[in-house]
């Protein structure tokens, strides 16, 4: 009686759990809600883990009575603080360029943790059924692969590797014999059941599949690693889903589902918002450091019209109606408090400045969002491509900072550009326009930008934020 009194108890914190996960969630969606939505899911994760310490399937059985097993309680505790030590002092340092780096690990460590758990039930119960077998053998696979594709993933971007595709012949056919390698030992794992032939072949299928991990990112180039980290930090969903249902966790498959859906979900309108598939960004060869390559394409040297800081200024004070479009060179120069003050010091002039979001502008999603609000920018001010781009015609001026593939028109008119079909911003109907950018290199796709030889547009070349303090100061002055 008291067991199940106890048993319904432990169910209804997952089922809380479950109610704030997918509140957070739903909340993330909302720059303004977003940090509730984080805390309300930080407070879902305590009450599953205090809900799984009290848990009966924690304590050992001997002799036909379950007691509470307080080394192993031990064990979790110091587990637990070590993580949360850890995690708490990465989250301060790590800069929020470096983000999807962290995104990495964390889908790494997650892999990895469901991967040692699968195969350390596998080896230590018995009589687990073909059912369980299999979920286990699940388990050990996609947490593998998670894990080493989430770790060259992470050197890629952190560049501890090379960010270029390293491609070698028939590398298609070797990944395929490994992955046929891997299904046919789970098989003969099903079959076999128990034994010491099975467990040694469990071994073999654990690392085989992490060598497959690494393998089928290797291939893939440093600049579609987002995408690439949306989709292992799915598999790490059902990675851990499937060692919920392992382990009887309703929290856990409830998580791990979430996680999974949410992260297949990104994945997929990341890819739409590029135009491109998600085999392309796996199989492709679009993304191999594109940022190395410089614009104007045959060599040949289109005109470009430049101006200088003041001429900006005077077009900016004296507008009517701005639009920032704020692109991944903002987030390399730092740039957001910069532009906040630049609007701040328009705004008080009466001129009307917004700020137009491309969804995939910057390195991962919400890039420009989490940046601009990082600078207190009002979420009143921010607009998404599709509620701004019918007002950049009624535009006097639009502000382009660090932002390249976004604003390219090809992407409109021209067929064999790699970005054509990519929804853009209309940058290009705006009545002036001045671009802040380094020099005349490309962006991520490494392609040239017409935008920057339209007569409308005037280039002010320079760092994002030293160019942006110079122009709150000469607006000042005007
Ligand atoms: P990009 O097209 O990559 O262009 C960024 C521009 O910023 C570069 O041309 C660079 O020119 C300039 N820049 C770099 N550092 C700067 C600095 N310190 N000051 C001023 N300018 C600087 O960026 P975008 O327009 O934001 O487009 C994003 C691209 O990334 C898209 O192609 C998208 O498909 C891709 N992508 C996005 C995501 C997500 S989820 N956001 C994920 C994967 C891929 P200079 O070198 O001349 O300064």
């Amino acid at each position: 009686m008291i067991d199940n009194w106890h048993d319904a108890i432990v169910d209804l914190a997952y089922l809380a759990t479950a109610i704030m996960f997918i509140i957070g969630l739903k909340y993330l969606s909302t720059p303004k809600l977003a940090r509730r939505g984080n805390q309300l899911a930080t407070v879902g994760m305590i009450v599953a883990v205090l809900a799984t310490l009290v848990s009966r399937e924690l304590r050992v059985t001997e002799n036909g009575q379950s007691e509470t097993s307080w080394t192993n309680i031990g064990l979790i505790l110091l587990a637990l603080a070590v993580g949360a030590l850890l995690s708490v002092v990465a989250a301060q340092r790590v800069k929020m360029t470096a983000m999807p780096q962290m995104v990495a690990i964390f889908c790494g460590v997650g892999g990895a943790t469901v991967a040692l758990t699968s195969v350390a039930e596998f080896m230590h119960k018995e009589d687990l059924g073909r059912g369980m077998i299999v979920l286990t053998l699940l388990g050990a696979v996609i947490g593998s692969i998670a894990f080493t594709g989430s770790m060259v993933a992470f050197g890629k971007l952190q560049e501890l590797i090379s960010g270029r595709p390293v491609t070698f012949p028939n590398q298609t056919m070797a990944n395929g014999i490994l992955f046929g390698g891997i299904a046919a030992l789970g098989a003969a794992v099903v079959l076999l059941q128990d034994g010491s032939t099975a467990k040694l072949f469990v071994w073999i299928l654990f690392i085989a599949a992490l060598i497959f991990g690494a393998a089928i990112v290797l291939p893939i180039g440093g600049a579609d690693m987002p995408v690439v980290i949306a989709i292992l930090n799915s598999l790490t969903g059902v990675a851990a889903a499937l060692a919920g249902l392992i382990m009887d966790n309703m929290a856990m498959v409830i998580a791990g589902a979430l996680v999974g859906a949410s992260g297949a979900y990104l994945t997929l309108l990341m890819a739409k918002a590029m135009n491109r598939s998600v085999t392309n960004i796996l199989f492709g060869a679009f993304g191999g450091g594109g940022e190395t390559a410089s614009g104007g394409a045959g060599g040949e040297q289109k005109p470009v019209k430049e101006a200088s800081v003041d001429d900006a200024a005077v077009a900016l004070a004296y507008a009517t109606n701005v639009i920032v479009v704020p692109g991944y060179g903002l987030a390399v120069a730092q740039a957001q408090h910069a532009v906040r003050e630049l609007a701040d010091e328009l705004e008080e002039r009466g001129v009307n400045v917004k700020y137009a979001i491309h969804p995939v502008a910057g390195r991962m999603p919400g890039h420009m969002n989490v940046l601009l609000a990082e600078a207190n920018v009002p979420y009143e001010q921010l607009y998404d491509m599709e509620q701004i781009n019918d007002e950049f015609a009624q535009a006097d001026v639009a502000l382009v900072i660090g932002a390249n593939d976004v604003t390219n028109p090809a992407a409109r008119t021209d067929k064999t550009s790699p970005i054509f079909g990519m929804p853009i911003l209309n940058v290009d109907q705006a009545r002036q326009i001045y671009v802040l950018k380094r020099s005349m290199k490309s962006g991520f796709a490494g392609i040239e930008n017409e935008l920057f030889h339209d007569q409308k547009t005037s280039m002010v070349f320079g760092d994002a934020k030293a160019t942006l303090s110079a122009m709150v100061s000469a607006v000042k002055e005007n």
